[in-house]
């Protein structure tokens, strides 16, 4: 057979592991030859490919981004997309396509198998948003990165007795901040499943300081007070929809300092939450997920995905694995107030 692979949305570390493994599998049990395209569906769309052997993946496991590059193309806002991209598969010679992504490249690829064309989706993201699968590989990393950086934000903060401020990822789910704010031992931490109140969270700040410890805030960036923000108004959007958030943590500096005559200030990870090399648990998920996505192709189990139950890697619908959002459960957030203040 003749695989396509891509790659679409935000990159994030472990994607290259994935299509190594692929292609390792493939080449080596299966004999298939693969084409990458570049670019997520945009690749497909305007028929841009590249080699994608062995050679190509050779060395690529450590290696954060993506091979192959990524962007947010949307096919289904692209004139006569979805043709497009089975004309231009047809053209390849491509039986099947393997679609790496989040929930915006895996719900394009559960609409196009609907649409007829072979698809096996693989999920991934730093958010950790998809609701079939455990854990999306590209979490585990960014988790860590967000802790190291929460760890030195701890000492800093202490020798200058102020309120620190950090801003992580995950659009609307607060499982970034989350868990690196249990790892990094924050004081507060703001999802943006829970709106916040924030005179009760300068509270916190005022009791922390008054136990002589400096209090560090971690916020996800999709956080939101009550009554909300006024400058999130009129933010670009994606060709999904999607509005391109960030920005909380400066209007807290401001606020905090106000409210409790503290100095506050204010860092925002971004994308350093992406980019590097992944930890050993994105690798080997990652790595999971390419193999069973290569049986998955040979077997033809099109229009599936594969997700983590437990430790087990199991085949689920695309539909499924897109229906909806997974978020932080109110229970759980409850669980990390006690280390609140
Ligand atoms: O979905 C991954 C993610 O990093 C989100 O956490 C974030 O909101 C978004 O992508 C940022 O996207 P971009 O890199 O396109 O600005």
């Amino acid at each position: 057979m003749r695989i396509g692979v891509l790659t679409g949305g935000g990159d994030c570390p472990g994607l290259n592991a994935v299509i190594r493994a692929i292609v390792r599998k493939g080449v080596a049990e299966y004999q298939h030859e693969f084409v990458g395209y570049r670019d997520g569906w945009r690749g497909p769309l305007e028929r841009e490919s590249r080699a994608l052997g062995i050679p190509e993946v050779r060395g690529i496991l450590p290696r954060g981004g993506t091979i192959l590059g990524s962007s947010r193309t949307n096919p289904f806002k692209e004139e006569g997309g979805p043709d497009r991209v089975a004309e231009n598969l047809e053209a390849d010679g491509v039986d099947g396509l393997i679609a790496i992504g989040g929930e915006d490249t895996l719900g394009a690829a559960a609409q196009l198998f609907d649409e007829g064309i072979r698809v096996v989706g693989v999920p991934k993201t730093i958010d950790n948003d998809l609701s079939a699968t455990d854990y999306t590989f590209g979490f585990d990393t960014a988790v860590n990165i967000a802790m190291s950086a929460i760890d030195r934000l701890h000492t800093t903060a202490e020798s200058h007795k102020r309120t620190l401020i950090c801003e992580v990822m995950g659009r609307h789910a607060g499982w970034i901040a989350f868990h690196a704010g249990i790892a990094g031992g924050a004081n507060v931490i703001l999802i943006p499943e829970v709106v916040f109140d924030l005179d009760r969270v300068c509270e916190y700040i005022v009791r922390r300081f008054e136990s002589q410890y400096s209090p560090i805030v971690v916020v996800a960036e999709g956080a939101t007070p009550k009554g909300g923000i006024p400058s999130a108004e009129g933010a670009p959007t994606d060709a999904f929809g999607h509005v391109r958030l960030g920005g909380i943590a400066n209007w807290l500096e401001g606020e905090i300092e106000q409210r409790t005559g503290h100095e506050a200030r204010a860092t925002v990870l971004g994308h350093i939450q992406r980019g590097g090399t992944p930890s050993a648990f994105d690798r080997v998920l990652a790595t999971r997920f390419g193999l069973h996505a290569i049986d998955a192709v040979h077997e033809a189990q099109w229009g599936k995905m594969a997700a983590l139950r437990g430790t087990d890697i199991q085949l689920v619908d695309l539909s499924e694995a897109t229906a909806e959002l997974k978020t932080v459960p109110d229970s759980l957030y409850r669980e990390a107030e006690v280390f609140f203040g």
